[in-house]
């Protein structure tokens, strides 16, 4: 029977480093508030003219986690490339981190399930190494938010939550079970599809539309979030499908030796933390420093928690998300 295994993960940030106090300088906002409300202290975002993309960042992580897990660029059989935020409306970034790699062929398949992104992009890889179709999967979270932001005080309450970054991991069949990616789960609920959305540019509003509308004058081409409707949502909804994770693989909370959420809110954290009697040693946030990076922030995370050396051989390791879609998922984990 095969089961995945992560055999390396990687990360990138940008360098460039926007605090709270910058961000009062450009919007009514304060440090004060931001903090309070989301634990944010500062984000990364990419400086207009460097080299970076939703691409580029993806392909610098996944060379980190291709040279940890020590494998061969062509070795890898399937490209999984999640994000919210691509390059171009079509290709999508899977296809391009292929070609910056110089992968001359194999699938590349783009996932759009925003900040459950990843978890979603871990589960289909998951299955096609169970069912045996391939040995080693390319998994990348990676979101440029900065480009697409409305940096005004109209669009505080969504533009200091946000920041730039990528991830990934390679995952690889193995037999042990006892060393692999235990159980998935995944779940999207669409009636609350425009709650937390961009829905401009689109084919509904094309690019005549754009030119005649002036985009800056026009909050539908920045992103719309009902963050009480998403607090609400999210709490109950991580929490179910940690239990339903835990349940399916007979294990309780206390068994639980390293949590991680999609990073969205610290406060979201906390009170996940709070719910299942986690102490902080059994849970790992780094929202402070890079604000919500969607696709992005579980690996970000999970790779600057086993880069700390938080993520041991034999540790069950959780990992959960919710975000625009509703989409919510978790993913078991022993390490
Ligand atoms: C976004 C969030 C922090 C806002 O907190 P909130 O308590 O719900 O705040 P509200 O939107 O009700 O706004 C409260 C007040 O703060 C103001 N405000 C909003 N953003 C602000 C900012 N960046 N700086 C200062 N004031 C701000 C609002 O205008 C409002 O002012 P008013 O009372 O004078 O009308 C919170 O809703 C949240 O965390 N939601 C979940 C978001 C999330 O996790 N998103 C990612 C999902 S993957």
């Amino acid at each position: 029977m095969y089961h995945s295994q992560i055999k390396g993960l990687g990360k990138y940030v940008p360098e460039n480093v926007v605090t709270n106090h910058d961000l009062e300088k450009i919007m009514e906002t304060s440090n004060d508030w931001i903090v309070e409300r989301t634990g944010i202290q500062e984000r990364r975002h990419i400086e207009p003219g460097d080299d970076n993309s939703t691409a580029v960042m993806g392909c610098k992580a996944a060379k980190q986690a291709l040279e940890r897990a020590k494998v061969d660029k062509d070795d890898v059989d399937l490209i999984v490339f999640a994000t919210l935020s691509p390059d171009y409306y079509f290709p999508g970034c899977g296809v391009q981190v292929q070609e910056m790699l110089d992968i001359d062929t194999c699938p590349a398949l783009d996932v759009r399930n925003q900040c459950s992104g990843f978890i979603y992009g871990l589960s289909v890889a998951d299955q096609f190494i169970k069912t045996g179709m391939y040995k080693t999967v390319l998994l990348i979270g990676s979101e440029n938010h900065s480009g697409g932001l409305d940096m005004t005080t109209r669009g505080r309450n969504v533009s200091v939550i946000f920041g730039d970054g990528a991830g990934a991991a390679v995952l690889q069949r193995t037999e042990d079970h006892d060393h692999a990616v235990l159980s998935t789960h995944l779940h999207s609920q669409g009636k609350f599809a425009k709650e937390l959305s961009l829905v401009s540019p689109s084919t509904e509003h094309w690019v005549d539309d754009i030119i005649e509308e002036a985009p800056q004058e026009n909050p539908d081409y920045y992103p719309y979030m009902n963050g009480q409707l998403v607090f609400k949502n999210a709490v109950v909804r991580f929490s179910e499908v940690i239990m339903e994770g835990l349940q399916t693989n007979q294990l309780s909370p206390k068994d639980v030796d390293l949590f991680i959420a999609h990073q969205a809110n610290l406060r979201i954290a906390q009170f996940i933390q709070k719910k299942f009697n986690w102490s902080d040693d059994q849970v790992y946030n780094n929202i402070q420093k890079y604000g919500n990076t969607t696709a992005a922030s579980i690996p970000i995370a999970l790779t600057e928690a086993w880069e700390k050396g938080k993520v041991k051989s034999g540790d069950h390791v959780v990992l959960s998300a919710f975000g625009s879609g509703f989409t919510w998922g978790s993913a078991i984990m022993k390490w």
